[in-house]
């Protein structure tokens, strides 16, 4: 049977996001991420194109790690100035119907009590379309911001967002019971109080006692999309994760990680199959091979090293400026994305050995992942080899302009895919859960957060009648 492949969009509240330099080509619109109109408009675009969501990344700090300092960042505008992401999602929400939107914050900077009802709103304002990507951030520039010395180590980072998710699944799966909201307009009883549940957490990093402040909404927990490919991010996103975002220079690399995250989720007690599972890329592609040929070398004009290099050193935690070029990348050892160092730091499939230079001109153009070129149909051959070889789900597609990168694919490699039967005709109804792993709205009883349901093996949350006595009302 031929295999189905899934797209995503892969953008940021900043300009040029994965393609550092490009902002300067004539046709970029990224600059426009301050307007509404930008973010509706690319909305529509890629619901015509029937991507299951749009990846909207953030980062909370600057990619100072390069040359010490902000200096390199800001000059190229890599990935600062930037914008809040979930600010966006209503704006689109209210112009598409089917796509999803899987909105990027980290489990270092906010605590999870207003954030669980941030993300409750926006689950019932998009009708069950928002997803969470789950990170646990590598910039030491924002935990400085938040009034730490440095960033906690890189797994303990992990361990802060279990307990997280923990309190987040307590309130989004175990503090209202699906008919607690009564509206009994005689009895004068909008909310049954017996059927809301104190969540009674205390934690090593977060005491939160009472109830979720949002009623449940069509998927209650989001989407749980995740990124973090390290050994402990793939065990944390075994234990979570719905989606998975991974990132790697060749087909090789990524089919190792793909097999270890299936792996995972079986010994996690889910189904090897119960994560999407998404490559980053960038396609640049035309009506001909020559002409997607001519386009991308014109796009590298504009492409730059240094900014690559900018995000690399963020990436890797590792200032490359105090490298020659043509210096081999070597042993570094990371407290960012482990994951990163080590996909760069092997061989790639030709035997070569990634110098500094390499991965500069690498990330020029679509960050980590790998750049496809040629025409609907060479880039279709591309695309379905890869995630052949590497068992992927999809590919979760940055720009290298924007929305024209976008346009091009709705243009000529959806068609493409489409009459190969290799891409989805329409969408599936339901929430993005519903739509992306078919097992219904809410999270299946294997996963970790159903568990902490009322009655759950995991579940904290008191009874009525110890959380609030006296408050039970006869209906
Ligand atoms: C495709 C992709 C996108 C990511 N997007 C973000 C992001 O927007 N913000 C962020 O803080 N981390 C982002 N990350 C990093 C992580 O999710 C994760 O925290 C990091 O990879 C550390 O994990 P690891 O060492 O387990 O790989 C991204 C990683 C990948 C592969």
């Amino acid at each position: 049977m031929t295999r189905r492949i899934r797209f995503n969009a892969f953008d940021m509240n900043c300009v040029a996001h994965q393609s550092p330099g490009l902002w300067r080509h004539p046709q970029d619109q990224s600059h426009r991420y301050k307007e509404l109109s930008y973010w509706t408009e690319l909305a529509k675009l890629l619901e015509q194109g029937r991507f299951d969501g749009i990846f909207i990344a953030d980062v909370l700090g600057t990619y100072d790690v390069y040359g010490g300092d902000d200096v390199a960042a800001l000059r190229q505008g890599a990935q600062i100035p930037v914008a809040d992401p979930l600010l966006l999602v209503s704006a689109m929400a209210a112009v598409t119907e089917h796509l999803g939107f899987g909105i990027t914050t980290g489990t270092g900077f906010e605590h999870p009590y207003p954030f669980a009802r941030r993300l409750s709103t926006l689950d019932h304002l998009t009708g069950g379309r928002i997803g969470w990507n789950v990170v646990t951030g590598y910039l030491p520039s924002a935990a400085r911001n938040f009034g730490a010395a440095d960033q906690l180590d890189h797994d303990e980072r992990y361990n802060q967002a279990d307990e997280y998710l923990e309190v987040l699944y307590k309130l989004w799966e175990g503090s209202w019971e699906d008919d607690a909201v009564v509206r009994d307009v005689e009895r004068g009883v909008y909310v049954d109080p017996a059927k809301v549940h104190h969540i009674g957490h205390r934690g090593t990093h977060y005491t939160v006692p009472g109830i979720h402040l949002s009623e449940p909404s069509p998927q209650r927990t989001p989407t749980i999309y995740q990124a973090g490919a390290s050994p402990r991010g793939v065990r944390f996103a075994a234990e979570n994760a719905e989606a998975i975002f991974i990132a790697g220079p060749s087909k090789r690399i990524l089919a190792q990680t793909v097999s270890r995250i299936r792996d995972a989720l079986e010994a996690a007690g889910r189904d090897r199959n119960s994560a999407r599972i998404y490559a980053l890329a960038t396609v640049i592609t035309d009506a001909t091979d020559e002409a997607a040929a001519r386009k991308h070398e014109e796009y590298l004009s504009y492409a730059s090293i240094e900014g690559g290099l900018v995000f690399m050193s963020g990436w890797m935690g590792v200032d490359l400026s105090a490298y020659d070029l043509d210096d081999p990348i070597g042993q570094v050892d990371s407290n960012a994305i482990q994951s990163a160092v080590a996909a760069f730091q092997e061989f790639d499939d030709d035997g070569r050995e990634w110098t500094v230079r390499d991965i500069g001109r690498w990330a020029g153009i679509g960050g980590m992942g790998p750049v496809f070129v040629g025409s609907g149909s060479s880039v279709a051959d591309q695309l379905q080899d890869w995630a052949e070889e590497t068992d992927l789900d999809g590919f979760n597609l940055a720009y290298a302009i924007t929305p024209g990168s976008f346009e091009d694919i709705v243009h000529h490699v959806i068609p493409e895919l489409t009459a190969r039967g290799a891409y989805a005709r329409e969408y599936a109804p339901g929430t993005l859960r519903g739509k992306l792993l078919d097992r219904g709205d809410r999270l299946p009883p294997e996963h970790r957060g159903a568990t902490y349901r009322p009655g759950g093996s995991a579940s904290t949350a008191l009874p009525d009648a110890v959380s609030r006595p006296g408050s039970a009302i006869s209906l």
